[in-house]
């Protein structure tokens, strides 16, 4: 017989996870209709917020417009969303730019289905069911979900921090190494624990590395 956790689980809407293919869709967005499939070669930050005309939702879209530069220069695209239509989305974006005088440079999904959201489990229904959380995914440049965060709908996302994971992500690829807490770039990067015994006494030979010990071993690019 079914167990109670696992009929619950049936119920509930599946989230991606860190690994998992993204979950495709096709959405109306402030720049027209957009398929996910569009952003292939590309790494994407997918973010959805509360509400439009919403104080905290307002700092960050400015935060992430001033970003949005510098991750494209890391071959990054943004796509926001929220649970609210096309129009109001262009309403808040074009009094954003009237008022705070920010140009919103990349689209904005209008999900007033739903659809996008519960496909990515943005709306946290202990929080809110109308509207979606602070939700991030990274989503690399063969579609894969590399990390997710989320934050509640009354605090503002540290977008510096969403700029340092893309690069600490990318780093990571580009060098087969990892990134210790704190990391900035240029700062040296974590050697992964070695996971055999001939590994940990190659480290000792190895003229490239520091090691303080033989499972923590740091690397200067
Ligand atoms: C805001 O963006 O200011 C906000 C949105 C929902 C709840 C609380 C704050």
């Amino acid at each position: 017989m079914e167990s109670l956790a696992a009929a619950q689980n049936a119920l509930m809407p599946r989230m991606p996870r860190i690994g998992d293919p993204a979950p495709q869709f096709e959405a109306v967005t402030t720049h027209g209709t957009i398929q996910l499939e569009e952003f292939k070669g590309t790494w994407l930050v997918l973010f959805s917020h509360p509400a439009d005309f919403t104080p905290v939702c307002t700092t960050e879209f400015i935060a992430f417009a001033e970003a949005h530069s510098v991750l494209r220069q890391m071959n990054t695209e943004l796509l926001g969303l929220s649970i609210d239509s096309v129009y109001a989305h262009i309403s808040w974006v074009r009094n954003i730019e009237e008022k705070l005088d920010v140009k919103i440079t990349f689209p904005v999904i209008a999900d007033l289905s739903q659809e996008v959201a519960n496909l990515y489990g943005m709306i946290m229904p202990g929080e809110s069911t109308t509207e979606a959380s602070r939700c991030v995914f990274v989503i690399d440049d063969e579609q894969i979900v590399r990390a997710m965060i989320y934050y509640p709908l009354t605090t503002g996302r540290n977008v510096d921090e969403i700029v340092r994971l893309v690069t600490a992500l990318q780093t990571t690829d580009e060098n087969g190494l990892a990134t210790p807490a704190n990391w900035r770039p240029g700062d040296r990067l974590m050697v992964p624990p070695p996971k055999t015994q001939e590994e940990a006494e190659g480290r000792a030979q190895d003229a490239s590395v520091e090691c303080t010990d033989w499972y923590f071993c740091t690397k200067k690019l």
